[in-house]
């Protein structure tokens, strides 16, 4: 049989023998005639097949011939079978009979379609459902909440109300339009019948209103247009879905608002609304009672705070000014671009631990006797009440000696104090070692050897034993912190804190680690407890120190090695301290 081009109707039929011009007619970006019908006198090779995929409006006949006989079956582009296109009876036939194929294709395809559509959104369903359970953060739960259902009910806005048992309220927690940049109010609702919302919450039942400006006379509750007249916007389709837990109780409502696609929320949709919300139910349930939690650890962190700082009243502010230094200097660590620091990221549950850990760093103060913690001076003002009673009996007993002791007085007095050097000390007192005085038939030592001893403390107001006992706070601190069953975001607490003594020599206490084995978090914070300890308010034992003294003070220490340099100079650099200014 010729082939030949045939027109028919308008409609453009093609021979297999045109191909190069139908393909040079697509390579020029010119598409084909809207509809044509292709006749192929062989099954087309594969670069025309995709040829062919990008094309629409194509319909392929296999012209009568043997090349067709050796397939075991139609190709898929085949519509249909035709032995002489010219015969115009034969064309229409073979063309109606396309036309039913194709429908049914269509349709097949439109099944195959909503399937997989539905596939899609179960397994959305299931992914938002895993991905809701794993958050704990309740703000970002509300958040998510929101975005998923209106990306699964295709709407314009949903918002998320809480319900409250104590108070028996809703209240109003979020809301998301994307129509709208609303201001978020904080809001109470009753529960009473005479809303959508409170109704819901008292049927516990979804309810869907296609128009809220078209309730049904009959309904318990009305709508409040104030919302719209106010802002210009038009609520439409309503959707109240209840959050309820398996035993029934109500968690919250979600109310979704106005369908994007269609004239209002489909069956499949509300379907999915009502198969998420008892997965809602469990998210939220799940991160208050995660809330609560974490507000109940927070109140125990800051009463211990309280019972640290009580026992030291002069000290007062230091555990919560260590912990805001500690973690403005740790995101400062954080962004920095330095080399030093490249490899130092922490994430918000690594700033907790940090936060935690400075905020309890000093909770061993508890386990030191009151007197060492707040001693001023190098006698307890105790011994040097019983020492002045002493030198008044003197005085009384030999009133010829007076002038002499109260010489003596003075000097004990001076050497009292934690800034005299030992030699001094010494050179003025140490003579008087061992003299005794006849009182009442009773002999009495000017200096006890107890008193002596205390006098002669090398540096400072503190012995040996008291600087000992000043130090064993961290040792307490671990202790205390063991014990307690930190979860494993937090399980670093006790061994940062243990370590805010340390020294990158090797000089610090409690352990003496070496400068690799302190974490970079206890180095951070050994710089805000000393910044702090210089520049917090006078205590009795000594006076504070100015901001930029404190600074050349921690270089000093830096350079010393014991504290870590490059922390000291990104503290300088970054005026971390004003954050206490704030
Ligand atoms: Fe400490």
């Amino acid at each position: 049989m010729e082939q030949r081009l045939v027109f028919m109707g308008g409609r453009r039929l093609y021979y297999q023998k045109d191909w190069p011009q139908f393909v040079n007619q697509l390579n020029q970006g010119l598409k084909p005639a809207d509809s044509c019908v292709l006749f192929l006198d062989r099954p087309l090779e594969a670069k025309q097949i995709r040829a062919l995929d990008q094309m629409t409006g194509v319909l392929c006949f296999a012209l009568e011939n043997a090349s067709w006989s050796d397939l075991d079956e139609w190709p898929t582009y085949i519509q249909g079978y035709i032995k002489d296109p010219s015969n115009s009876r034969e064309l229409e036939y073979a063309l109606e009979q396309a036309k039913r194929n194709f429908e049914l294709r269509v349709e097949r395809d439109s099944l195959k379609f909503k399937l997989l559509l539905e596939k899609e959104r179960r397994s959305e369903i299931m992914q938002s459902a895993l991905e809701l359970a794993e958050e704990r953060e309740i703000s970002s739960l509300c958040e998510k909440v929101l975005t998923k259902i209106r990306k699964l009910l295709s709407a314009e806005g949903a918002s998320l109300y809480i319900y409250l048992p104590e108070e028996n309220l809703l209240r109003f927690a979020y809301v998301q339009n994307e129509k709208l940049d609303l201001k978020f109010k904080e809001m109470k609702l009753p529960l009473d019948e005479s809303s959508i919302m409170g109704a819901c919450a008292v049927g516990k039942k979804l309810i869907h209103i296609p128009d809220v400006y078209q309730i049904k006379p009959e309904d318990s509750f009305s709508f409040n247009t104030s919302f719209d007249k106010a802002s210009g916007y038009r609520t439409k389709n309503l959707l109240n879905i209840p959050l309820l837990k398996s035993n029934g109780d109500l968690v919250g409502i979600v109310q979704v608002i106005n369908s994007k696609l269609e004239d209002d929320f489909s069956d499949d949709e509300i379907e999915i609304g009502r198969a998420l919300s008892a997965h809602i139910a469990v998210a939220i349930e799940t991160a208050l009672l995660y809330q609560n939690i974490e507000e109940l650890f927070e109140g125990f962190i800051k009463a211990s705070v309280i019972a640290i700082e009580s026992r030291d009243p002069t000290t007062s502010g230091h555990s919560e000014r260590v912990a805001l230094l500690t973690i403005r200097l740790a995101q400062e660590v954080h962004e920095s671009q330095q080399k030093a620091f490249k490899s130092a990221l922490f994430n918000h549950l690594q700033f907790k631990e940090l936060r935690y850990a400075s905020l309890l760093h000093d909770f061993g103060k508890i386990g030191v006797p009151e007197k060492v913690l707040v001693k001023a001076k190098k006698l307890y003002p105790e011994q040097l009440d019983v020492m002045s009673s002493r030198f008044d009996a003197l005085i009384l007993s030999f009133p010829e000696k007076r002038k002499y002791f109260e010489e003596i007085w003075s000097k004990i007095l001076e050497a009292n104090e934690p800034t005299v050097l030992v030699e001094d000390l010494k050179a003025n007192l140490e003579h008087l070692l061992g003299h005794e005085y006849k009182i009442l038939d009773k002999q009495i030592p000017l200096i006890k050897d107890e008193e002596w001893a205390q006098l002669s403390v090398k540096k400072g107001s503190l012995s040996e034993t008291e600087r000992g006992q000043i130090e064993s706070h961290v040792l307490h601190t671990i202790k205390f912190l063991e014990k307690i069953p930190w979860t494993r975001d937090l399980k670093r607490v006790p061994s940062i804190a243990a370590a805010h003594h340390e020294k990158l020599n090797g000089g610090g206490y409690p352990y003496g680690l070496s400068a690799e084995k302190i974490p970079l978090e206890s180095q951070i914070m050994a710089v805000a407890d000393v910044y702090d300890a210089l520049t917090a308010m006078d205590r009795p034992y000594k006076r504070a120190v100015s901001q930029e003294k404190a600074i050349a003070i921690l270089r000093d220490e830096a350079k010393r090695l014991s504290l870590n340099s490059d922390l000291v100079q990104l503290f300088e650099q970054r005026a971390v301290y004003r954050c206490l200014l704030i």
